[in-house]
């Protein structure tokens, strides 16, 4: 491999040098806590550098320079394959870019923290699995909603039984702003940019979150469904273009395990902003979140005492907050934020490419969810049940 890079050193001397790719909203948030890693988690082993950004434009790079503190920008992301200082790529473009940046990252022997979803179809997903399985890189997904306290707790009480039997599941991710017919055509609406509508942008992190806590799928029945079917071709534009995407789908799941699920996303749902929730429901307890209310946890425990007068039955609220286990900053009293759960899972990144832990998630968890994706739209489609692979013993 190209240029790869030499990651053992003494802790606290090494450098991870960022090469991101896509300076858009997203490339923007990563960047902000790029910059203030060091700050967020005094602990962190090395010491980041935000080297080169590639953007589309060369308005956009200078942004980069002169705002997010890049060393250097580019219009060509293969100047950032090819500057051996690079250690890392921050894959932040559109869907359809994903496939390409992270070959040619993995080419150049760099580390990749990729945006999700994985990639534009499945097709591309297995091929990308396949790369990063074949290389000693590491390789981040971007499913960032494991990294809320509340998040990281329901899964630590449920490896450790907590839930019993999952019996039934329920997740929906819904927005509003697609809900304006006038706005206009974007790469989230084109088909071949994005690989999907809602399902893809908001559906890859609840199924994400459910493959994660409430176990693997065995088949899905999906409906979805296209409200706005015109849109202006750009802002202000009397020409309209056809929206071949979703702004609205629904799933029922049956999981491995046997129980079942339902998974609902929106981009046109009336009175929402960025409610992303989940209710898990077992044998022995259940769990309950809602980004919308993250600091919490609420759990159930079949165990209480139900006597007298009710005992202590009933859902319990848990102060998840920021605690965070190691020593973030802001401190485990100060509420949760969308910063700091990316600020989490860019840690976690960091710590990996460290070689001080696993990657997770992985190229292979993004991959799982590409294949609901995948089976859903093939069952929107045909309007009948699609199993997935099966991954039963897993
Ligand atoms: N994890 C999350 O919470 C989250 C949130 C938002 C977006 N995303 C993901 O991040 C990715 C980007 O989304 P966004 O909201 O930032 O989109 P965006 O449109 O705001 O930004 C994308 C940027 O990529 C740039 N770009 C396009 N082609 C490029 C090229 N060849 N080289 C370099 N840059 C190029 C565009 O000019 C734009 O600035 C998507 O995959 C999306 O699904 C994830």
């Amino acid at each position: 491999m190209a240029n790869k890079q030499q990651d053992s050193g003494e802790k606290g001397s090494k450098t991870i040098s960022i090469g991101l790719v896509g300076f858009g909203g997203i490339g923007k948030l990563h960047t902000v806590n790029w910059r203030n890693l060091h700050l967020y988690y005094p602990d962190l082993p090395v010491t980041l550098k935000l080297r080169g950004a590639a953007a589309r434009t060369k308005d956009s790079a200078d942004q980069a320079v002169q705002q997010g503190g890049f060393e250097y920008g580019t219009t060509d992301y293969q100047e950032l394959m090819d500057d051996p200082e690079i250690n890392l790529i921050d894959i932040c473009t559109p869907n359809n870019l994903h496939y390409s940046i992270f070959k040619a990252a993995l080419r150049a022997g760099k580390h990749i923290y990729c945006e999700k979803p994985l990639a534009l179809n499945l097709e591309e997903a297995e091929e990308m699995l396949a790369l990063s399985e074949a290389s000693d890189r590491v390789v981040q997904l971007a499913f960032n909603y494991r990294f809320i306290p509340a998040v990281m707790r329901a899964k630590q009480l449920i490896e450790e039984g907590f839930l019993g039997e999952v019996i039934n599941f329920r997740a929906q991710y819904f927005h509003t702003g697609y809900l304006n017919p006038n706005k206009p055509m974007s790469w989230r609406l084109d088909q071949g940019a994005s690989g999907g509508g809602a399902l893809v942008d908001l559906g890859s992190h609840v199924i994400d979150l459910m493959l994660y806590l409430a176990g693997p799928f065995n088949r899905v029945l999906a409906h979805t469904k296209t409200f706005i079917k015109q849109r202006p071709v750009e802002k202000g534009s009397r020409q309209n273009a056809e929206v071949m995407v979703d702004d609205h789908a629904q799933l029922m799941v049956d999981l491995v395990g046997g129980g079942v699920g339902i998974v609902e996303v929106s981009r046109v749902a009336q009175g929402t902003t960025d409610d992303l929730n989940f209710e898990i429901h077992g044998s022995k307890g259940a769990i309950k979140f809602d980004v919308m209310d993250p600091n919490w946890l609420y759990i159930y425990d079949a165990g209480d005492k139900k006597e007298p007068l009710g005992g202590e039955n009933g859902f319990k609220q848990v102060q998840t907050m920021h605690s965070y286990p190691s020593n973030a900053i802001p401190g485990a009293r100060s509420m949760v934020n969308a910063m700091g759960m990316h600020a989490n899972s860019q840690y976690q990144m960091i710590l990996a490419a460290a070689g001080l832990q696993s990657a997770s998630p992985t190229a292979r968890d993004g991959y799982l969810v590409q294949q609901v994706l995948d089976a859903s739209y093939r069952s929107a489609r045909e309007e009948t049940w699609v199993d997935l692979p099966s991954r039963k013993g897993e």
